[in-house]
């Protein structure tokens, strides 16, 4: 049991960071504090604690806080087809490009979705693979490998079931094509369920990856810290073969020594190349 007496605010904010990096492995420190205390404010609202101090002895006391306050601070909010313009550029250039540069030998395309919450990012890539090289989708080696630091995320992400609020920009011919639907739920086609797989993995302190065409991490390092932000982009391009692509975020920027490394594919949709 911590010692809680005669503490200030900040010293209990400061315990709170600590509980969390000890029981939920989220490294705070290298998370925006803003970002942070607002994510903390709202589980604060929610239980009806008025201090970081009554919050602390509420997760001292109630293991079942630990999981909910996990899905607070992670915010996985996301849609298929978030931005749907920068999906225009993938479906129109980006994809094409990957496709025929692969054309010839072993046919293999990896994709990476860092930071992919419920899998949403790598089955609208999957989708959009699987339309693009029609009857010669089976004639390729392609794997979507998505990663997240949520075990939770990961499981919906594995099992591929989503509901109305997650469907919202999937075009009615890929809804009947790559869905099938059970009521209010929408399950994705075990044809692209095989090019994917999710595996549990924390950006900051994982291991490197390698050996992928495209990368894409989009709405994840806004929350991050401008020294970490600049380390991951310098890691997704080390991720990348030649001319791999990099797709952000919309509201995200590119920093650090990357921005040098990069090419520019299509500034305006966040979109660069190796
Ligand atoms: C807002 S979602 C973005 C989902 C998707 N990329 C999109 O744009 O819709 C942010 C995701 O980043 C994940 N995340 C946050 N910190 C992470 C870390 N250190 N390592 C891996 N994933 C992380 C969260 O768990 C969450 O699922």
């Amino acid at each position: 049991m911590l010692k809680t007496v005669g503490k200030n605010e900040e010293e209990y904010y400061a315990i709170l960071k600590n509980l969390i990096q000890k029981n939920l492995g989220f490294n705070s420190n290298q998370y925006k504090d803003s970002h942070f205390k607002r994510r903390i404010d709202v589980r604060l609202r929610a239980t009806n604690a008025k201090t970081y101090k009554e919050y602390v002895e509420l997760l001292q006391n109630d293991r079942n806080e630990y999981p909910v306050l996990m899905e607070t601070l992670t915010v996985n909010v996301t849609n298929f087809f978030r931005n749907p313009e920068v999906y225009d550029i993938v479906e129109k250039e980006v994809l094409p490009a990957l496709i025929k540069a692969r054309s010839n030998g072993l046919r293999s395309i990896r994709i990476w979705s860092a930071g992919c919450s419920i899998g949403v990012e790598a089955y609208s890539i999957a989708m959009l693979l699987n339309h693009l090289l029609g009857d010669d989708f089976s004639k390729y080696s392609i794997k979507i490998t998505g990663t997240d630091i949520d075990k939770d995320s990961l499981i919906k992400a594995q099992n591929g079931t989503y509901t109305d609020i997650e469907m919202k920009d999937v075009r009615p011919a890929f809804l009947k094509k790559y869905f099938t639907r059970d009521g209010n739920t929408y399950t994705i086609s075990d044809e692209l369920k095989k090019i994917t797989q999710f595996k549990k993995q924390d950006l900051i302190s994982g291991p490197k990856m390698s050996g992928f065409d495209a990368v894409f991490c989009r709405n994840v390092t806004i929350y991050f810290q401008k020294e970490l932000q600049e380390q991951l982009y310098l890691d997704f391009y080390n991720a990348l073969g030649k001319d791999g692509f990099f797709v952000m975020g919309k509201t995200e920027t590119l920093i650090g020594p990357s921005k040098d490394k990069f090419k520019p594919y299509n500034s305006k949709e966040r979109i660069y190349q190796k």
